[in-house]
């Protein structure tokens, strides 16, 4: 039986979905929200939930749970890990953050949570996700209205990139390692994805440059790029409603973009897809055009 975590969330609920559609696995829903009955209650805060919610549990899907300080995440992630070592789980498989986030101050908790599991009793898969591509289309959606009035997109990018992926796809990785460790577990052995890291980056790096040529294209006049500087950027988060560490975070995020460290050198991910990756270029386009995406925090620095 595999387990899902935080499946009212974004990417556990495209994990939820995607396993109860295939056929020869069986899949429950864990949630702070869950009656015991439709899903499990799974709240890392309250480790007595989880003794309860991880029992049977075969293979675990570990949604990260990140949107907090970081002493109360690694809290969160710790009991998880014991749980599921004292309920014998046989396999975990945590979504992480892949290597081009390697120097964000939000990859502490991930690789901490990556060591953690590593000395559980169970194998353990880490997929290693690339930023979402929510960040650019969020950008972009949110400079619209201004850039439409300028003709000017501000962001704090410098010449950057940064490898984005569409979180449907890292949610058919996620779906594909469970649906197959189960087989192999149900089969006698071990999962074929024991003690693998599969870092699943984002093939399209996004720019200042090209979210402008997006916004070129969605708004019909012509929007050039601009760089903001950190310090005004940081100015600008004062008072947007982002919490403390989430403005660290972001900053941290946009330094690692002007530094030049945020475009992936490899990725899993097409190797380990289905389909062809969705595209994330002519996505921000269609966001913008469809004011889309408007109504969803743009904040990265889950
Ligand atoms: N790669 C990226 O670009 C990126 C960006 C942002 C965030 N992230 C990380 O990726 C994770 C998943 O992303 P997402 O888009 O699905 O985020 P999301 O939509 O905010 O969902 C996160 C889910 O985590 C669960 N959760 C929160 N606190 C929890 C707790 N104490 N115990 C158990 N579960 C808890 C909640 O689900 P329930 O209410 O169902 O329990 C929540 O809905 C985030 O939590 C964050 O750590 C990655």
């Amino acid at each position: 039986m595999i387990l899902v975590t935080g499946v009212s969330g974004g990417l556990g609920g495209l994990v939820l979905d995607g396993l109860k559609a295939v056929d020869d696995v069986e899949v429950v829903p864990g949630t702070r929200q869950g009656d015991g009955v439709t899903a499990r209650r799974i709240d890392f805060d309250d480790p007595a939930s989880l003794a309860e919610g991880f029992k049977g549990v075969d293979v675990l899907v570990l949604i990260s749970a990140g949107y907090a300080e970081d002493d109360i995440v690694l809290a969160r992630h710790g009991a998880a890990a014991d749980a599921a070592a004292a309920a014998g789980v046989k396999h975990v498989i945590y979504t992480s953050l892949a290597a081009s986030g390697e120097r964000m101050t939000i990859a502490l908790p991930h690789r901490w949570t990556e060591d953690r599991l590593a000395k559980g009793p169970f194998d353990v898969t880490i997929l290693r996700n690339g930023l979402y591509a929510e960040v650019p289309v969020g950008l972009a959606v949110a400079g619209a209205a201004s850039a439409a009035e300028t003709g000017v997109f501000a962001a704090p990018f410098g010449d950057g990139r940064i490898s984005v992926v569409a979180k449907e796809d890292l949610a058919d990785v996620a779906v594909r390692v469970a649906a197959e460790s189960d087989r192999d577990l149900a089969a006698g052995g071990r999962s074929r994805h024991a003690g693998k890291t599969y870092e699943l980056e984002g093939p399209e790096a996004i720019g200042g440059k090209a979210i402008a040529e997006a916004l070129t294209e969605a708004l019909g006049r012509e929007v050039e790029y601009r760089d903001v500087s950190i310090t005004d950027a940081r100015e600008g988060l004062q008072g947007s409603g982002l919490l403390p560490y989430q403005v660290t975070h972001t900053l941290s995020i946009f330094a690692n973009i002007k530094a030049g460290w945020s475009e992936a050198a490899r990725t899993d991910l097409v190797a380990l897809l289905p389909t062809e990756p969705r595209p994330v270029q002519g996505g921000i386009a269609a966001a913008v055009a469809a004011g889309g995406y408007r109504s969803q925090s743009v904040n990265p620095a889950g």
